[in-house]
């Protein structure tokens, strides 16, 4: 069994984004811009902007938290995306999910130009994704693409299944792995799913996004599969400063043996997004999608 270990991949990935931007920067360029929108004070999301925040210092890039309290309405929201769209000292940005229940997260994202949609979930940028043209990918199938290519585990006509349906992983990384020159035949698997178990068994890569801590068991994978685990549950546990920890999808201990590559939670996908966020906004400031 091969641990994939996100966090060397994701250094690596690290140290190509800053050299590029040290090049653009030395050749008289303004380093590229990221803008983060952060509404309201939900703990998890705090932590995340805080984390591509320091990421961004980390590559050299210029960086931005704009917040607001819990209480804003959605048409001010969408003036100050207005106002993002159009500032051209911003290259990309970013509105933190979740919103509270009385705005839209459709219409928000609706709202951002797709040019600067460094998230990858505008409706063109999936459209675009779709069809196989140059878009912004979400970050974290772009995170599990970019593991599958640092370990060079082959996917030609390779039997796929997918646990989850969201349209940030499940739907958009069965599409990708279905593209030309990944070549996967792909298999959705969702909450009404038949016979699950046979289903998963039948698979060589198993990507795990379904949000249920500990789904995968051992029986249900292939000796020598290889799997992705996506899952983040926040659970109680005394064993940790803060009073929690963290639960993939899979139950880690019984199929770790029974693979040929298993990521781990955390360590695994995870420190791959935040790269994916940069790899996008580092596109945007070099007008790489869209001229
Ligand atoms: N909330 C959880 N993950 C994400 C993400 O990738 N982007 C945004 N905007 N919000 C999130």
């Amino acid at each position: 069994m091969n641990l994939i270990n996100g966090k060397e991949v994701a250094d690596s990935l690290k140290a190509v984004i800053a050299a590029q931007v040290n090049e653009m920067t030395a050749a008289g360029c303004r380093a590229p811009h990221l803008v983060a929108i952060l509404v309201g004070d939900d703990g998890a999301s705090q932590t995340y902007v805080g984390h591509k925040e320091r990421m961004c210092t980390e590559v050299g890039f210029r960086s931005t938290v704009l917040r607001f309290e819990e209480s804003v309405t959605q048409d001010f929201l969408l003036g100050e995306i207005e106002k993002l769209n159009n500032d051209a000292e911003v290259d990309g940005f970013i509105v933190q999910l979740p919103l509270p229940g009385h705005i839209s997260e459709q219409r928000v994202i609706e709202a951002i130009d797709p040019r600067k949609d460094v998230d990858g979930f505008h409706p063109v940028n999936t459209g675009r994704m779709i069809s196989g043209l140059p878009s912004y990918l979400p970050a974290t199938p772009d995170g599990i693409l970019e593991l599958l290519k640092y370990y060079k585990i082959e996917t030609v006509g390779k039997n796929c299944v997918v646990i989850g349906r969201s349209n940030i992983v499940g739907r958009p990384i069965a599409n990708l792995l279905s593209q030309k020159g990944r070549d996967c035949t792909v298999t959705v698997c969702h909450s009404r799913t038949h016979n699950l178990s046979q289903t998963v068994a039948q698979a060589d890569i198993v990507i795990a996004a379904i949000g249920i801590a500990e789904f995968v068991t051992a029986d249900m994978v292939k000796p020598g599969a290889v799997v992705v685990d996506v899952g983040i549950t926040r659970v109680p546990s005394e064993k940790t400063k803060s009073g929690w920890k963290l639960l993939g999808d899979v139950k880690f201990d019984e199929v770790a043996p029974k693979c040929s590559y298993i990521t781990p939670v955390p360590g695994g996908v995870g420190p791959m997004t935040i790269i994916s966020l940069m790899k996008n906004t580092l596109k945007a400031a070099k007008r790489e999608i869209y001229k």
